[in-house]
């Protein structure tokens, strides 16, 4: 089974989500799956143009040349992709949103109904990879993600394929506190939940009823998180420090 992450962060290899995603990886990889991980804010992508060129003109090919060429059969020959990305005003950043739009050869222009009598463009290959969401917040709680959890269950039918699992971690700057020896615990336990994840996926393509339950607690109390968090800002706007 090969899976891959398309990752949207623009902070590239140094992002929160980035950790969600490798041990995401670590449990996939032990299952039996080939993996790879695509950081987009490495990658040179450039807008789509909106021109329908590649329904149009050159059927099924983009007429822009960037890593999109590399990308796009990466995307297509994969049973499984990832998208990876942080929440960037309720939403997904710009990086993981230009990659989406350019993945648009991969259909027909041909409108067409679906079972539930809503509308689409028709299928251009027979197989879709299934979708997994990774999604990380600064703010505590799920309601950050629930933008995101619309566009990509709408964006699984848009691709004709199935959105089989939705990880989404509020409070989600707690990932810089790796070193505190109080969070330490609590984050090895969250990051063995993922690993269980991944495991999960590669074996039945969804994660259990448990392990979706355990993922969604708070790592923290909300309370603790803010309370902390603001004191780490201050010293951070004070010291001057951004890393
Ligand atoms: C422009 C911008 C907008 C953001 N908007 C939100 C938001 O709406 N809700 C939220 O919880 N966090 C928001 N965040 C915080 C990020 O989601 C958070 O810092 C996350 O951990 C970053 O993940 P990364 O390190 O993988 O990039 C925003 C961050 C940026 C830079």
């Amino acid at each position: 089974m090969k899976i891959t992450v398309f990752s949207g962060s623009h902070k590239g290899r140094e992002g929160n989500t980035l950790i969600m995603v490798e041990e995401f990886l670590k449990g996939a990889e032990e299952a039996g799956a080939v993996t790879e991980n695509i950081i987009l804010a490495e990658k040179d992508i450039r807008y789509c143009k909106g021109k329908f060129k590649c329904w149009l003109t050159t059927p099924g090919i983009c007429t822009i040349r960037d890593d999109m060429d590399d990308l796009l059969p990466r995307f297509l020959n994969s049973d499984i992709v990832v998208f990876a990305c942080p929440v960037y005003f309720d939403n997904v950043p710009a990086a993981m949103k230009n990659f989406i739009d350019r993945l648009a050869p991969v259909l027909l222009p041909h409108f067409e109904e679906d079972k539930k009598g809503e509308y689409r463009h028709a299928k251009r290959y027979e197989k879709y990879p299934k979708i997994v969401v990774i999604s990380n917040a600064g703010l505590p709680g799920q309601m950050s993600f629930e933008v995101e959890s619309l566009f990509f269950r709408r964006l699984a039918r848009d691709f004709h394929t199935e959105l089989i699992a939705e990880i989404y971690r509020g409070e989600g700057e707690i990932f810089r506190g790796q070193n505190n020896f109080m969070l330490k615990p609590l984050l090895g336990r969250y990051k063995k939940l993922l690993r269980c994840a991944g495991k999960e996926i590669v074996e039945n393509q969804k994660l259990s009823e448990k392990t979706i339950k355990e993922l969604e607690k708070p790592i923290v109390p909300p309370s603790l998180y803010i309370k902390f968090g603001n004191e780490e800002l201050d010293r951070m706007f004070e010291e001057g420090r951004i890393d």
